[in-house]
């Protein structure tokens, strides 16, 4: 297995891949819209398949993932390409990681949590406002629950972490 950059030789699989997973390649976090297919980020390859996909965007010393995919879970390919994040955002000598998921991904939650990121924010109905410019976003999401906040959850850089 090889963690690759995203670039010209793989992007267009990266797009589809992408589109397929979030229906969208526009990604709008806190009133932000980024573009999935202009964003840097690194694949998870295995032989010649792309088994898992992270993008992220830096700014002012924050480095925001925008999408996390794993196509074939709970084999380790999430933490490997978080993890390669978070050494770009040391390189880098970013403050923190941060990153938004909505209130029904539990797994997610779980997920970050157990790797060093904290909850910070709840932008409560933030999603029930996106959706009137995004109707595409369903109302029922993961785990059977309503989907209607941002939960923001962030890894800081600049202090130790007793819990990870
Ligand atoms: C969240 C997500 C990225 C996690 O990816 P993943 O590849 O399943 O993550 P990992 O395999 O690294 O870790 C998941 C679990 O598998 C376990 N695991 C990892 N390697 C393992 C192995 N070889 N054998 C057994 N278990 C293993 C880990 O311990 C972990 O469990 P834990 O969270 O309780 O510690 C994935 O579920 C996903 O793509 N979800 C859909 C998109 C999404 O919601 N993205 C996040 C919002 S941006």
């Amino acid at each position: 297995m090889f963690i690759l950059p995203i670039g010209p030789t793989n992007r267009s699989e990266v797009n589809t891949l992408l589109q397929k997973s979030w229906g969208d390649l526009t990604m709008i976090t806190q009133n932000h819209t980024h573009y999935l297919d202009q964003l840097p980020g690194f694949v998870y390859q295995k032989f010649d398949s792309i088994q898992g996909i992270v993008t992220y965007s830096i700014q002012n010393q924050y480095c925001e993932i925008v999408s996390l995919n794993s196509f074939d879970q709970n084999v380790g390919i999430g933490s490997h390409l978080l993890n390669k994040v978070i050494e770009v955002a040391q390189q880098k000598t970013c403050q923190k990681v941060w990153l938004i998921t909505t209130n029904d991904n539990l797994n997610a939650l779980k997920f970050y949590q157990k790797r060093g990121f904290d909850l910070v924010r709840l932008n409560h109905n933030a999603i029930t406002r996106l959706r009137l410019q995004k109707r595409m976003i369903p109302l029922i999401g993961l785990n059977g629950i309503p989907i209607r906040h941002e939960l923001v959850l962030e890894h800081r850089l600049d202090i130790s972490h007793p819990y990870s």
